[in-house]
């Protein structure tokens, strides 16, 4: 019954062959009615009989050590019910796949705003009021909370390829620069929530998280209990964007306090809370190095940042995974300096990596254009190299040429004239372009499909995080067994169910998608064989088998279950190829000359992303990560304050995630057709955070030409484009 697949081998193309003709189909996502009319449960959203209300209590101190918790404080208040405190409660959510519980400091407190105790209480409101009155008496040490005044720093080995300092000393034309890029925060839609509920000694949570395979053991390990007794649901997310990859403050307290009580809790994060202790993007620091001939060959390219995290935190912002693979040059190096900071602890945050690192470079890049003398979409174009950089796997599909030149001329950039040439009153109009590039994986997971006649349901623990997972599983079923969607139920985010990726790194249409494929696919055998045809001239269609002459319908030939499950994983073409989705990102803004406001007025991304599954979600998807990209380059930045490390950006006016009002209609994307053969069974590559990675860099391109002036610190708010006018 049970199939394991590993990606050895490219695979045939079969989901080109099918006829049911839905793979790619912009179809409306089956979830959408739900989540209009309010019907879909999100975490919070369900009421259990006898639930009691949890908020959790930040700490006020930088660091040092919660001496007293003076309950008295608060039992006055009316319907508060308890204060609970416990060894296991968690100091931030656990990083990315983890699998395993986060720090759980006890007494200690690492950073202000971590979560030291929750105050349950018969209503939401009195549990808010309580954790708000809470007297709490501390023990402070001292703690650096910015990079800069950190002692604690450590510099990594430089990662390099050929020969650095010969082709550094050896360059024509150079450009060295430092950018900074301020510190992120997802900004989901639904805040983190949790309820906890046990019974004989086993405890579902229903929470807002991406990848309940891992959340599940990150929760047993935290309760010390075994994993057969934690169910997760998560049926609808929010939004994730990294902060519910792993298990949170607000998950691991109710079920503490669930436990201790024996009443179900139910724990939602403030928006506050969100922001002070759910995990954020680093700032970054960032200087790139650009050589390159008088002809415009680059020689050097060198990529060094440093980022920051707590003490404890294996996570470091991978400023510089793409930097490793765009572009060729005969001397390559990498080097990364983490400094330990006592704040809001850094995790994956929308596009790890590429979000802010594809800023810095793509800028420096565009500055070694306008030094060359040579347009920034043919250096770019002149620079691509046949393999990886830095290990010389071939790519195992590239478009990226294609991307740069499709979208080049789909934007009208060969009239976009010489740097600060427009204007328009006292605006000024510039365009910019970057390259996109996203790495693309397939993780471990399983998928079971049943079939009964023409009716099939896909069962898996993978996540739809708005991204539209019950879309596409549908249409992979749909496809692979000749039915119509609406025909294919989908179900996920349920411990219970077979364990996918989960929805994180781009990587969950791909590796879920290709298990629900691969079960299909051994239903399909069981179908040929119940009509007996050999299955390589079975044709499933509109709910009817045909092969070999004979023809059946299904509701005929399937009235007992068919019952499969795959699971898939990664394998040899992981190694032998390297594969990354590629586009072309292209920007036009105009800069207010007194103000410094920047406008974006139009957007175009071409993207080769491997096989689309759904036209419209894979578009929406896009869209969402380029408007990111205006965030980044423009208005996002969490800001801490320098005494003691708090998070004062805590909301969603103070931390401005672009709005409609900051996204020009114009935002266009195409897709250019490509199979990824190496990437899994089905073809496809990641989607999700292709459209930040390098969409800010454009932007910030566009600025540089509009006023012949770069910003090097993003995000590039007003006070910082004057500064750069009045240089
Ligand atoms: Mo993503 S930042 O791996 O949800």
């Amino acid at each position: 019954m049970k199939d394991h697949f590993t990606m050895d081998a490219p695979q045939p193309r079969l989901l080109d062959e099918m006829k049911q003709g839905v793979i790619g189909k912009p179809m409306d996502r089956p979830d959408g009615p739900q989540k209009v009319s309010g019907t879909a449960g999100y975490a919070a959203d369900h009421t259990t009989e006898n639930m009691v209300h949890g908020v959790l209590v930040r700490a006020t101190i930088t660091r040092g050590r919660v001496r007293q918790i003076d309950k008295s404080s608060v039992e006055a208040i009316d319907g508060v019910i308890d204060v609970v405190t416990d060894a296991r409660m968690i100091r931030n959510p656990a990083q990315g796949m983890a699998g395993s519980a986060p720090v759980q400091p006890g007494d200690a407190v690492h950073y202000h705003g971590q979560p030291i105790a929750v105050v349950v209480a018969e209503t939401f409101e009195a549990a808010r009021d309580a954790a708000q009155r809470l007297a709490v008496h501390y023990e402070t040490e001292e703690a650096a909370v910015t990079p800069d005044t950190s002692t604690d720093v450590e510099t990594g080995e430089p990662e390099t390829a050929g020969n650095f300092e010969a082709a550094w000393s050896g360059s024509e034309v150079t450009v060295d620069q430092t950018y900074t890029t301020g510190a992120h925060a997802a900004a989901a839609m639904e805040p983190h929530a949790a309820i906890a509920e046990w019974k004989d000694g086993a405890v579902t949570l229903r929470s807002a998280l991406q990848m309940v395979r891992f959340n599940k053991k990150e929760l047993a390990d935290t309760l010390g209990i075994d994993p057969s007794k934690v169910r997760i649901l998560a049926p609808f997310i929010g939004g994730g964007f990294g902060s519910k990859l792993g298990l949170g403050p607000e998950a691991a307290a109710a079920a503490i306090a669930a436990e201790k009580l024996g009443r179900p809790v139910r724990v939602v994060m403030t928006r506050q809370n969100v922001f002070d202790s759910v995990l954020r993007r680093s700032e970054t620091s960032q200087r790139v190095r650009f050589g390159a001939t008088k002809a415009g060959k680059i020689t050097v390219i060198a990529h060094d940042d440093r980022v920051s995290n707590i003490d404890g935190e294996g996570f470091a912002e991978p400023v510089t995974q793409a930097s490793q693979f765009l572009y060729g040059a005969d001397g390559l190096s990498f080097t990364q300096t983490l400094a330990r900071i006592a704040t809001t602890p850094a995790g994956s945050v929308r596009a790890p990596g590429e979000a802010v690192g594809m800023l810095a470079f793509e800028a420096a890049l565009d500055e070694l254009a306008e030094k060359l003398g040579i347009d920034p979409v043919q250096l770019r174009l002149d620079n691509l190299p046949e393999t990886h950089p830095m290990d010389g796997r071939p790519y195992s599909a590239r478009r990226l040429a294609d991307c740069l030149k499709d979208g080049a001329e789909r934007f009208g950039w060969a009239d976009r004239g010489a740097p600060g040439s427009r204007r328009e009153g006292d605006w000024q109009i510039g365009m910019g372009v970057a390259s996109a590039a996203r790495a693309n994986m397939l993780i471990k997971s399983s998928s079971r499909v049943r079939l009964t006649g023409n009716r099939a349901i896909v069962e898996t623990d993978m996540t739809d995080i708005g991204t539209g997972t019950y879309a596409i599983l549908a249409q992979i079923a749909a496809e692979a067994l000749g039915l119509d969607p609406s025909h294919v139920e989908v179900r996920l985010g349920d411990s219970d169910l077979p364990g996918a990726s989960g929805s994180g790194g781009s990587f969950g249409a791909n590796s879920a998608g290709s298990a629900t494929f691969l079960a299909a696919k051994k239903i399909r055998a069981r179908i040929a064989e119940a009509l007996g045809c050999a299955e390589d001239s079975l044709t499933l269609q509109n709910g009817l088998a045909r092969g070999d002459n004979k023809e059946a319908a299904l509701t005929d030939l399937v009235t007992e279950e068919f019952l499969e499950e795959a699971t898939v994983k990664a394998g040899k073409t992981s190694e032998s190829h390297f594969s990354s989705g590629f586009g072309a990102h292209f920007a036009e803004v105009a800069v207010h000359e007194w103000t410094g406001e920047v406008r974006v007025r139009r957007m175009l991304g071409v993207m080769s992303m491997g096989r689309i599954l759904n036209e419209k979600t894979a578009r929406s998807q896009a869209i969402g990560g380029m408007i990111w990209g205006i965030g980044s380059a423009l208005t996002e930045e969490m800001q801490s304050d320098p005494r003691d490390g708090h998070v004062v950006t805590r909301d969603l006016a103070n931390y401005h995630v672009p709005a409609h009002a900051d996204v020009p209609g114009q935002m266009e994307v195409v897709f250019l057709e490509e199979r990824d053969d190496y990437a899994n069974p089905i073809q496809t590559k990641g989607i999700g955070e292709l459209g930040i990675s390098g969409a800010g860099g454009a932007i910030l391109n566009a600025i540089a030409h509009a006023t012949g002036r770069r910003v090097y610190d993003y995000p590039a708010t007003p006070d910082r484009v004057l500064a750069a006018l009045d240089a």
